[in-house]
């Protein structure tokens, strides 16, 4: 049932190039160049806003597609927590549309924060794995996000599967609102249809990432920086650490660490830089250039471009294949799946099944 992996893990990690291929196929027409949602569908042009609420790694899912719609549709997006969200009973504007993002489809703290949004905001949208689940059961609409059944605690596929879903309602977005040209949007599913092929290359990297990952096992600490949609990313691959090795992480803007959290940093905490040599590029290398100069120890993630240009000094390299710029999350959930489960690994936790935690958190 593991089809030849030590872990569940291990083999969710790897399937992702071909559930991501499912649920890309699912919502393209069939000659690519056009996304169909399911009835109702949507009308971007008819919300002024967009809320976003979930837990954990659903959160950060949504985190990242706030770059996404606000960068290419436009739209401002509010995004919390439910926990948070839902206790903070926050007014409801106008043409409102709220998006709730659950891979189970139960999460309590987040079907209590949909129930908040009923009747207030104009459609309650949800993207779920679980089609029949309660939070898709009460929404206006529910996508799936097809990434097959997610048996590991750690969500790996579902995140990048809630991830490719939300990039194609961003597109979908950008295009009804005028904010994106045919061409331009046609050019960017064909971004999305590439990915595929370069998770598997990413994919390729599994040996590199286990040897890396030996040496952050001894770690007590590791800190995550990224910029941009990359910071995001950061604060996943530092949930992704703690929740399944055990090792107390965080992540971290980039621009945000001579704010304070540069004080950590000394030869024991290795720090890890999601870097795609992309339009923020420079200024997240001179924030790593920073903690270079205080001794941190550096795994700097990038492509053959951005290596090229930031190497010197650092302690490890991840050589990623290029990726367009808006969707390099996706590609970059990988690497840092990789880390997590491997340092786990080596670290010897119980990776499908850590310690004080339920796969499904359907208590408050
Ligand atoms: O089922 P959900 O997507 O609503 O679950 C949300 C979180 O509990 C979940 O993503 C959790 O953070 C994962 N264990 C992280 O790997």
């Amino acid at each position: 049932e593991k089809a030849g992996h030590k872990h569940f893990m291990a083999k969710e990690i790897a399937e992702q190039p071909t559930v991501i291929a499912e649920a890309l196929s699912y919502y393209l027409s069939a000659d690519g160049n056009g996304i169909v949602l399911p009835d109702p569908g949507l009308d971007f042009t008819a919300y002024d806003r967009i809320v976003m609420v979930a837990c954990g790694t659903a959160f950060y899912a949504c985190y990242t597609a706030k770059y996404w719609f606000e960068q290419v549709a436009r739209i401002p997006v509010e995004i919390d927590v439910a926990s948070e969200f839902r206790y903070r009973e926050p007014p409801v504007a106008p043409n409102t549309l709220a998006i709730f993002v659950s891979q189970s489809g139960e999460t309590a703290d987040t079907l209590a924060a949909l129930r908040y949004m009923a009747g207030k905001a104009a459609t309650i949208l949800s993207v779920v794995n679980v089609a029949e689940s309660s939070i898709a059961r009460e929404s206006d609409l529910a996508l799936p996000i097809r990434a097959g059944v997610e048996v590991g605690v750690a969500s790996t596929k579902a995140f990048s599967c809630q991830l490719t879903v939300l990039a194609l309602l961003a597109l979908e977005a950008a295009l009804q609102r005028g904010e994106m040209t045919a061409d331009s949007h046609a050019v960017r599913l064909a971004e999305l249809r590439s990915l595929p092929g370069l998770l598997t290359r990413a994919l390729d990297l599994d040996e590199w990432l286990n040897a890396v990952s030996n040496d952050l096992a001894e770690s007590r600490d590791v800190l995550f920086l990224g910029r941009g949609m990359m910071y995001p990313l950061a604060l996943e691959g530092a949930l992704k650490l703690k929740e399944i090795s055990y090792i107390h992480a965080e992540g971290y803007a980039s621009g945000e660490l001579k704010h304070g959290p540069i004080a950590l940093i000394d030869s024991h905490t290795p720090v890890i830089v999601f870097a795609p040599h992309d339009t923020l590029f420079d200024k997240t290398v001179s924030n790593m250039q920073e903690v270079m100069a205080r001794g941190g120890r550096v795994l700097l993630v990038s492509d053959r471009k951005g290596l090229a240009l930031a190497s010197d000094g650092v302690w490890q390299t991840v050589t990623m294949p290029e990726v367009p710029d808006l969707f390099a999350p996706i590609l970059y959930a990988i690497p840092a799946q990789l880390i997590a489960y491997h340092t786990a690994v080596a670290k010897g936790t119980d990776v499908d099944q850590p310690r004080n935690l339920a796969k499904s958190v359907t208590v408050e």
